[in-house]
């Protein structure tokens, strides 16, 4: 079987240069540099059996149909809303990711960036670089006793709720599959409905995949049902919010703040911002991260062996990890 990697991935070197020691396969072929278009992934996938990639590979139905060899698609990552998984199945090819690798450096990340905003920590840094010794303009506010709501109760939702309700939060939820046993999973009585979610958090903290259901699901009508003076965290993929409704929000201080950590690369479009979202990334009461959430030493090194165990397990019939087995 013959293997291609796309790009460099996020797997660190040694763990990608580790395939080539798999055995069943003819050839391996390494890309460190990103395509160029959607021809150029073509070519490179040419007739390999196994390919890999960053997230920014828009695995659609034309991509698959042109690569008639393809077997099984590596995602690198939790999320594969860069692939079409319908089609996929259709065609017989197997999509694998690599679950729950992240979910406490994504948990804790998230954590760091609220205790910030709530405590004002960059603008009070950024006073101090400028010459600044005031501490009275910076009175923030305690999370002990404040309501979070978390939408989405996965691995990164549930990791991010245990945070909270250790600092003494408030801790609530939602999601689009409720259940009995995910409740209890949770240690909660009841999910709540967006709605309520949204109009009694103080912290509001989505932890969804990007699919059809979720893609902009939060717009200008969500936003507008949370208080004035509330925060709002996207840790998980940038189309989950209507990210220019959320700009004009903040610009205009209809809210508390945010936290974005969901600029992904993307190499075939250098991101040009619109003036508003410059704006808002300007703004004290914002973070916006490149999308370090999964970026430790430990999500780092798990991601590896993941990875590389799901393309030995591909080879000998092992579905572990294959989403659309
Ligand atoms: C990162 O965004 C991931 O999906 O793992």
């Amino acid at each position: 079987m013959k293997f291609v990697a796309l790009d460099e991935g996020y797997v660190k070197k040694e763990h990608m240069q580790a395939v080539e020691t798999i055995h069943g396969l003819t050839s391996v072929i390494f890309h460190e540099h990103p395509p160029v278009d959607k021809e150029e992934v073509v070519d490179r996938i040419g007739d390999a059996d196994l390919v890999t990639s960053r997230l920014y590979v828009q695995y659609d139905a034309e991509l698959l149909t042109r690569c008639k060899n393809l077997k099984a698609i590596f995602a690198q990552a939790v999320g594969y809303n860069n692939i079409d998984i319908e089609f996929a199945t259709e065609k017989g090819i197997r999509v694998y990711n690599t679950p729950a690798y992240s979910a406490n450096a994504v948990a804790e990340l998230i954590f760091s960036t609220i205790t910030f905003l709530a405590r004002k920590v960059s603008p009070a840094r950024e006073h101090v670089i400028f010459g600044g010794t005031e501490y009275r303009i910076f009175e923030g506010f305690e999370l002990r006793g404040k309501r979070m709501g978390i939408v989405g109760a996965g691995n990164v939702g549930s990791t991010v709720g245990k945070i909270g309700q250790g600092f003494g939060m408030v801790v609530n939820y939602h999601t689009k599959h409720p259940s009995e046993k995910r409740a209890a999973k949770l240690g909660i009585k009841q999910f709540i409905s967006l709605k309520e979610l949204l109009q009694i958090s103080d912290i509001v903290v989505l932890a969804v995949p990007l699919n059809a259901s979720t893609e902009g699901m939060i717009g200008k009508k969500e936003l507008g049902l949370m208080k004035k003076d509330a925060i709002i965290v996207n840790h998980a993929r940038q189309k989950v919010i209507d990210e220019l409704a959320l700009a004009e929000f903040l610009v205009n201080g209809r809210l508390g703040g945010a936290s974005l950590d969901m600029l992904l690369e993307d190499p075939f479009q250098i991101r040009k911002f619109p003036i508003l979202i410059q704006e808002m990334v300007n703004l004290p009461n914002v973070i916006v991260t490149p999308h370090i959430g999964a970026e430790t030493r430990e999500a780092n090194h798990a991601l590896g062996e993941i990875f590389l165990q799901n393309v030995k397990n591909f080879l000998k019939g092992d579905l572990m990890n294959c989403v659309n087995a």
